[in-house]
């Protein structure tokens, strides 16, 4: 089956780096560009130029450095802003802005005190700018998430008119149920006029642990690129994890969709950021984390030591991780004894196993884990000899 191509927007160096504590230095944001590039995304938000000189020489030097990928600062529907922008953006082969203003009535009424018209005007205005420095610009209307559908629907075919490339539908706050972005993805689709003329984005918020599932609901219903990041970094709790839609789209191909990455560098990406930025992957995290190919209860590991596919829908290898695990506690049971008392040198009989696995278990109940070294020990205290 032919598969429609869903492009990959990584914001890791952008949206990701919000998280307090977790800032990069500019070498650190050269060293996982380059990497964000060999695993195959197909935009790399660099950063929010006029933020900070730093940032400023950070977009700078990613554009230089990039060979592939397109290159994209962040801006605010603001003139200097989008300068700015343009200017870190110069030596870029692809470069695109990403320009925007909030649409839902909240932003609209508390943060700039304005009308739907007027914001209409500036989002305009500030494309019409952009497009004067670069052909490929974006925009997003923030909160749209929240945002009334007829009036999302009217700004973007504004914006289509004077020529926006993508149109960004964030759900800034993770409010929205899937069933419902996916909707709203769809309502554009068949409200905007024009609207092939753009591809349509979805950057979803993880405030209800619903991020991945809107993302996938949104290309399910029109949407063509996913905006995300590695281990789902980003402000509160983060952004659309990039690892999770790879894999989502990967294991569904009834959907029709995939994306350019080479899953094969996930792992090792994960880890590298991880390591960079200092913020830990929690262990039961999808994909990534390091438990999601352990297995640790006897029901389960008696499955996948007879075939891994009984409880593993993903091929660990495909993610870059050598090998599922197979980890002893006191809920596992005698197959998994058997399979990794083999591993440390000990061919045990059927009868030599009861023996072993009932001192297993006492052993087990007073640890969180037994490791290959306490199987000797444990093997030594049943009087049995190998
Ligand atoms: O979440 C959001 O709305 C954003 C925009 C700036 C794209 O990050
Ligand atoms: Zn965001």
């Amino acid at each position: 089956m032919n598969k429609d191509k869903v492009e990959i927007f990584d914001t890791t160096l952008r949206d990701g780096e919000q998280v307090p504590g977790c800032k990069l230095d500019a070498e650190q944001k050269l060293v996982i560009a380059e990497r964000l590039e060999e695993l195959g995304v197909d935009i790399i938000e660099a950063g929010f130029p006029i933020s900070s000189p730093g940032d400023f020489h950070s977009v700078s030097s990613i554009a230089k450095l990039v060979k592939n990928a397109t290159v994209c600062g962040l801006t605010r529907a603001v003139k200097k802003d989008i300068e700015v922008a343009a200017d870190a953006l110069k030596h870029a082969k692809k470069p695109r802005i990403h320009t925007g203003i909030g649409t839902s009535a909240s932003h609209i009424k508390y943060k700039f005190n304005s009308n739907e018209d007027a914001i209409i005007e500036r989002a305009v205005n500030a494309v019409k700018y952009a497009k004067t420095f670069v052909e490929d610009v974006e925009f997003f209307a923030e909160d749209a998430g929240r945002t009334d559908n007829v009036f999302l629907a009217r700004i973007c075919e504004e914006l289509i008119k004077v020529g926006v490339t993508v149109l960004n539908i964030p759900d800034t706050t993770g409010y929205c149920l899937p069933e419902e972005y996916g909707a709203k993805i769809k309502y554009l689709k068949e409200n905007v006029k024009g609207i092939h003329k753009a591809t349509l984005s979805c950057h979803c918020h993880n405030d209800l642990g619903l991020a991945t599932a809107n993302s996938i609901a949104g290309v399910v219903n029109g949407a063509r690129q996913i905006e995300c990041t590695i281990n789902g970094i980003g402000e509160r709790a983060g952004n659309t994890s990039l690892e999770e839609v790879v894999m989502v789209l990967r294991q569904h191909p009834t959907l029709g969709l995939d994306t350019g990455i080479n899953s094969k560098l996930l792992y090792d990406t994960s880890l590298m950021v991880s390591e960079k930025m200092g913020m830990m992957v929690q262990p039961n995290k999808a994909i990534v984390g390091a438990n999601a190919f352990a297995h640790s209860s006897g029901i389960h590991q008696d499955g996948v030591i007879k075939n891994r596919e009984t409880y593993e829908i993903i091929d660990p290898a495909d993610v870059g991780v050598t090998e599922s695990s197979i980890i002893l506690t006191a809920r596992s049971g005698r197959a998994a004894l058997a399979y990794r008392a083999k591993i440390v040198g000990y061919e045990l009989t059927k009868v030599q196993l009861d023996t072993v696995y009932k001192e297993f278990l006492k052993f087990a109940d007073t640890r969180k884990e037994v490791l290959d070294n306490d199987i000797h020990q444990i093997v030594e205290i049943s009087g049995i000899t190998v």
